[in-house]
């Protein structure tokens, strides 16, 4: 990994943690339900663009990873749905997170929950020991996609399947958005036109790769959200 890809990263972190210092309310309540959030307590809010928990319908008992897990929203759902047969693991590289996500956990009395500190490039974790790996808006960050999904393969169990809530491209950033450092934390540039994102996925050994969209590009936009989902063979 070159310097730059390292400063770039620490960079990303940082600005995390202040926007989890500014942040107070929730969540997009066009994301996710009404119900939902207000079951929440203070402290859970959102930085994703999608709800891959809704759209990944986790089974009781299913073991489950978040990439990006951020202040752990998405974990507290999954918790719900795996049960207490099941357990969920969010992995983020900003402490702050970690340590919001934690501290939710516990308010929240989320037995099968917890939160790891890493990076999506170079996961923490044994080979096959995930059935759900899912993840809100992160992929986008990471300069080096393919590893992030060499990671995810690598970690789930055979017939695992991903369930990605990103941010996609209508046509390339250019050098100038890519070197824009708001549009890229802002989860933009830094991602990738979808054939190419989708691209990613099959090269890391995913079958059955296929997006929907969440929310269609707003007029004059070159971005969309939507829900990526792949299957890692039997
Ligand atoms: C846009 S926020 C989304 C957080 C969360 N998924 C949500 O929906 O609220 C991006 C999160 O990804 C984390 N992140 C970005 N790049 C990462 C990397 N390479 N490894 C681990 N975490 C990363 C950041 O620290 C931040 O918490």
């Amino acid at each position: 990994m070159t310097q730059s890809t390292e400063q770039l990263k620490d960079e990303i972190s940082r600005h995390y943690a202040a926007q989890l210092a500014q942040a107070e309310s929730c969540c997009d309540e066009g994301i996710y339900p009404v119900e939902v959030l207000s079951r929440m307590p203070e402290g859970v809010v959102s930085f994703g663009c999608g709800n891959p928990v809704a759209l990944a319908s986790m089974r009781p008992g299913e073991r489950v990873l978040d990439l990006g897990s951020g202040a752990g929203l998405d974990c507290f759902l999954a918790a719900r749905q795996v049960g207490p047969e099941g357990s969920v693991v969010g992995v983020d590289f900003t402490p702050d997170m970690i340590e919001r996500a934690t501290a939710n956990a516990r308010k929240l009395h989320l037995a099968n929950v917890s939160f790891r500190r890493g990076d999506i490039e170079a996961l923490p974790f044994e080979d096959a020991s995930f059935d759900v790996v899912m993840s809100n808006c992160v992929v986008n960050l990471a300069p080096d996609k393919d590893a992030v999904f060499r990671e995810a393969f690598r970690v789930l169990a055979p017939g695992g399947r991903v369930m990605v809530s990103d941010i996609l491209l209508t046509r390339s950033a250019t050098e100038a958005e890519m070197a824009d450092f708001a549009l890229l934390s802002g989860c933009i540039s830094g991602s990738l036109p979808t054939d190419e994102y989708l691209g990613k996925l099959t090269a890391a050994g995913f079958t059955g790769v296929r997006v929907d969209t969440e929310h269609e590009p707003e007029a004059g936009t070159f971005w969309y959200s939507g829900a990526v989902s792949a299957t890692k063979p039997a």
